[in-house]
C-alpha cells in the first residue's frame, strides 16, 4: 500500500508530535481534534514547537513554513477519508479507541492501514470490532515524539505482513527507527520501563533514597537522559499508572500494580510537568520535590 495522506486523530501531545514527524518528512497530514472545542490551540502548540526549531538554528524559516502548508486541522472525523494510513492517538480508553475503530471502518477505505498508538491497551481488542481485520496494526511513538528515534508496529492477531510491511518502509520514510512487536500488553518497552518506575517509587517508599538521589543515580550511573522521577513526571503519572494497571490487569501480579504515593498524586491531581508538580514542583526553578511528598504516603 504506497502512502500519500496521512491522518491523525488526536491532537495532545503524542497526535500533535506524530503530525510534525509526519509532515517533517514531507506527507500531507490532516489533523483531527478528537474531543469537542476549536483545534486552534494544538495549531498554535505544533508552530511554538518549530519556531523554537528556527530560533535555536535547527530549522529554516522556509521548512517550517513548508511543515505548516502540508498540515490541515479539522473537527470532523470524515477528514481522513482519502487517507492512506490513519494513526489514532485518543484517549487511552478501550471502549473509546474500539467506538472509534468502527466508525474509522465506515469513513475509509478497506485498505486503508488504520493503526494505533496506544501504549499498553490490546491492539487485538480493537481489531476485533473491526470487519477487514488485517489492516488493523499498532503504530507506537514515543515522547517527545519529534526527537525519539524508535516507533513499535504492533503485529496484532490478524494483522497482515503487508500491512505490516507498509507501515515498516513507512517509519523508515519518516526518519524513524522501528522494531516489530507483538500484541503483548506493554509491547517492548512500557513493559519494561512502566515496573522500573515502580520499582523506583517503592524504593522511594521504603526510604532508600530521595527523589533527587535516586534520580542522580540512575543517570550519573545507568547513562540515563532522566531519572525514573523526572521520566513519570514527564511521561505524565496519570499515563504511567494506567499503564501499570493495564499490566496488572495483564499479569495479575502484585509487582505490576501502581503503588500508593503514584495512586495519591493522581488522586490530587499531581499529574507530572503538564499539571505544575508530580515528583517535582515545577513552579520552582530548577524543580524541588513536590512538598506533598514530604509526609510519609499511606
Ligand atoms: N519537540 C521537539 N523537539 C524536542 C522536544 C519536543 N517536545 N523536546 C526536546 N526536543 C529536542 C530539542 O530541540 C533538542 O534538539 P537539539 O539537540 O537538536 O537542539 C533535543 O531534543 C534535546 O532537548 P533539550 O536540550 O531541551 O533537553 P534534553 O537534552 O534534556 O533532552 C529529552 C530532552 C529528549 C526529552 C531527553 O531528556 C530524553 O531523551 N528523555 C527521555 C525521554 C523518554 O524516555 N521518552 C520515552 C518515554 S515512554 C513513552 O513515551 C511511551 C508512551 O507510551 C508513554
Amino acid at each position: 500500500m504506497e502512502i500519500s495522506k496521512v491522518g491523525i486523530i488526536g491532537v495532545g501531545t503524542m497526535g500533535l508530535g506524530i503530525a510534525q514527524v509526519c509532515a517533517q518528512a514531507g506527507y500531507p497530514v490532516v489533523a483531527v481534534k478528537a474531543t469537542p472545542g476549536s483545534w486552534e490551540k494544538a495549531k498554535k502548540s505544533l508552530e511554538n514547537s518549530l519556531n523554537r526549531s528556527v530560533e535555536r538554528g535547527k530549522m529554516k524559516p522556509e521548512e517550517r513554513d513548508a511543515i505548516v502548508s502540508r498540515l490541515v486541522f479539522s473537527n470532523d472525523e470524515r477528514a481522513v477519508a482519502d487517507c492512506q494510513l490513519v494513526i489514532e492517538s485518543v484517549i487511552e480508553n478501550i471502549d473509546t479507541k474500539k467506538d472509534l475503530f468502527k466508525r474509522l471502518e465506515s469513513i475509509c477505505g478497506p485498505d486503508t492501514l488504520l493503526t494505533t498508538n496506544t501504549s499498553t491497551l490490546s491492539v487485538t481488542a480493537m481489531m476485533a470490532v473491526c470487519k477487514y481485520r488485517e489492516r488493523i496494526a499498532g503504530l507506537h511513538f514515543f515522547n517527545p515524539a519529534p526527537v525519539m528515534k524508535l516507533v513499535e508496529i504492533i503485529h496484532a492477531f490478524e494483522t497482515s505482513e503487508d500491512a505490516i510491511s507498509s507501515l515498516n518502509s513507512f517509519c523508515t520514510k519518516i526518519g524513524k527507527d522501528p522494531v516489530i512487536v507483538q500484541d503483548t500488553t506493554g509491547f517492548i518497552v512500557n513493559r519494561l520501563l512502566t515496573p522500573y518506575m515502580l520499582n523506583a517509587i517503592r524504593m522511594l517508599e521504603r526510604g532508600t533514597g530521595t527523589i533527587s538521589s535516586i534520580d542522580h543515580a540512575m543517570k550519573s550511573g545507568a547513562g540515563l537522559p532522566m531519572g525514573p522521577f523526572e521520566l513519570a513526571d514527564y511521561i505524565g503519572l496519570d499515563v504511567v499508572e494506567a499503564m501499570a494497571l493495564n499490566i496488572f490487569m495483564d499479569v495479575r501480579h502484585e509487582h505490576h500494580a501502581p503503588p500508593h504515593t503514584l495512586t495519591r498524586l493522581v488522586q490530587l491531581g499531581y499529574l507530572g510537568r503538564k499539571s505544575g508538580k508530580g515528583f517535582y514542583d515545577y513552579s520552582q526553578k530548577p524543580p524541588v520535590q513536590n512538598p506533598s511528598l514530604q509526609r510519609p504516603v499511606v
